[in-house]
């Protein structure tokens, strides 16, 4: 059976470990430093498991070093966003975080594919990148499946149709310069545009980039972790099942759309290799000049910690 490793058992990683077992993708290790809470998540969900007649898959520890020999690693630990506070402040006490773990990762799962949910997600996808030492194929970040999901629900529901006829296309960054595109996004093949008003659209997208922060105004002291979760879980299954499925995601830019040395949110082909390709499309001017904006903003970011990433 493979092994995923999820670090972190707040609820966003122990929302995962269930979904994971829950679709029986593996062995699951569920890692917390936080004394007893894995363990004690992992003994609560093998025993819902039980009563979903699926065997007990989930280990609980307290050790880092428990995750040697893991084929996915969902890193998911760190702070978590306050109200009113951005991602990027998140940026400097989760970053420490982000290298230690990478540096386990390195020594104990040098052939891993590793996924990051931390935000800010682009950015410390791209320092896990350079911790590790990993190729870009093995570093993904976690965004746009949510993203999408999103703007697909809120399209679902303004437009009281099934969201099963819904397919959101969301670029960009994980943040304030998240790229929705309604040009690409469709309702049974019809192109969003056409379905709504311009000014619905506006309110829709608008929507979207502020999905994350809208939760956390009603949670107040966590944010969401139902759809984060599962949209890692859903990549992880297209990693280990080598489904070649196509998802936004947190990328290495490599040339791709002009732009080069950061992560950002493309359309991405899934494998066992993880990054299996990066699609490139030819996206409406105004979204070029969008995903351009969101690129200059994290190659901004990028250079404040470049040499805490080089060190
Ligand atoms: C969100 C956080 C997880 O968007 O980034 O909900």
């Amino acid at each position: 059976m493979k092994k995923i490793a999820i670090i972190g058992a707040g609820n966003v990683g122990g929302q995962a470990a269930f979904f994971c077992a829950q679709k029986k993708l593996g062995r699951v290790l569920l890692i917390d430093i936080k004394e007893g809470l894995a363990k004690g998540k992992a003994l609560d969900q093998n025993q819902a498991l039980y009563l979903m007649g699926i065997n007990p898959l989930i280990t609980g520890s307290e050790d880092i070093s428990s995750l040697e020999g893991s084929d996915v690693i969902l890193i998911t630990c760190g702070v978590a966003r306050k109200p009113g506070m951005t991602r990027e402040q998140l940026l400097k006490i989760n970053l420490s975080i982000v290298r230690d773990i990478s540096h386990v990762v390195k020594r104990l799962s040098p052939q891993s594919i590793v996924l990051m949910m931390t935000n800010p997600v682009d950015i410390l996808s791209y320092a896990c990148m350079k911790f590790t030492g990993f190729p870009r194929e093995r570093v993904i970040g976690q965004a746009g499946v949510l993203d999408s999901a999103r703007f697909a629900t809120y399209i679902s529901q303004r437009l009281d149709l099934s969201s099963a006829d819904i397919d959101a296309v969301v670029l960009g960054g994980h943040g304030d310069t998240m790229v929705p595109v309604p040009e690409f996004t469709t309702v049974s093949g019809i192109p969003l545009p056409q379905m709504v008003s311009s000014e619905d659209l506006d309110g829709l997208v608008k929507r979207t980039r502020n999905g994350g922060a809208e939760i956390i105004s009603y949670l107040k002291d966590s944010s969401a972790y139902y759809a984060p979760s599962l949209s890692a879980v859903l990549m992880i299954e297209a990693v280990l099942k080598n489904e070649k499925r196509l998802f936004p995601c947190s990328v290495y830019v490599d040339g791709e759309y002009g732009m080069k040395g950061v992560f950002i949110g493309l359309p991405v082909v899934l494998s066992e290799k993880g990054v299996e390709r990066v699609i490139c499309i030819d996206l409406p001017e105004e979204r070029r000049d969008d995903l351009k904006r969101s690129f200059d903003f994290y190659r901004g970011e990028i250079e404040k910690i470049q040499s805490e990433v080089e060190a």
